[in-house]
């Protein structure tokens, strides 16, 4: 058993780019565009994204992540020097078709028939949502998509992470939260979730509260680190 197997999760909820969808399948997509380019694209269009939400939040400016992942594109293909006609609504077009991380698909069936409870937790529209959980035919297998449009604020804020709670009517002890992103994972356990880090990326860890619960480097640990 492992020293950090959780005990009493009624329901898994999972942050979804990077998580569950790996947002690196846009860009490596455009490849014949971009070239050699690709992975630098990607890297700072994430970077420029995620900033956004952040800026936007201090800023009280809040616009949905469509605009945000829209606008971090545009600034990481001039900063890159790599505008062409039609590439913006190409890779727009490609960030809806993103597939799952390779391990996604069964680690939710498995837990899905033990009669764990699923949601998604994201910065992601519910039109982004919809169409990447169709996309992966993955329609029907979640209990709740639910998206930070309806706090009208990013993560990390508290709300957003309360919103999963009051949803799904659990007390945040009775929830566990996945997320590849270590401030997400950190701040949902600052919140009261139990905690997993899914540190894909081999990341150091966050200094800043609180600490997750364990960490596994892909999904396909986690059923065996959940006993209900
Ligand atoms: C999300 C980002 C943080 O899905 O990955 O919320």
């Amino acid at each position: 058993m492992p020293s950090n197997y959780l005990t009493d999760i009624d329901a898994c909820v999972f942050d979804a780019y990077g998580t569950l969808f790996d947002f690196n399948t846009a860009a490596s997509a455009a490849r014949d565009e971009l070239g050699d380019d690709w992975q630098r694209l990607s890297d700072l269009w994430r970077l420029k994204q995620l900033q956004y939400t952040w800026l936007r939040g201090l800023a009280h400016q809040h616009a949905d992540f469509w605009q945000v992942t829209g606008d971090a594109l545009d600034f990481a293909l001039a900063a890159l020097r790599v505008e062409r006609p039609g590439l913006h609504a190409r890779l727009m077009k490609l960030y809806l078709e993103l597939g799952t991380y390779p391990e996604v698909p069964a680690m939710l069936r498995e837990l899905k028939a033990r009669g764990m409870k699923l949601a998604i937790l994201s910065n992601g529209t519910p039109a982004m949502l919809a169409a990447v959980v169709t996309n992966s035919g993955l329609d029907g297998v979640f209990d709740a998509v639910l998206s930070v449009e309806d706090v009208g604020v990013y993560k990390p804020h508290p709300s957003v992470y309360d919103l999963a709670a009051k949803r799904l009517k659990l007390e945040p002890s009775r929830i566990c939260f996945l997320s590849s992103n270590g401030w997400d994972a950190y701040s949902a356990k600052a919140f009261g979730f139990r905690v997993i880090w899914c540190n894909r990326f081999a990341q150091v860890p966050e200094r800043i509260p609180a600490t997750p619960d364990g960490e596994i480097a892909d999904l396909a640990a986690l059923p065996a680190m959940l006993n209900q």
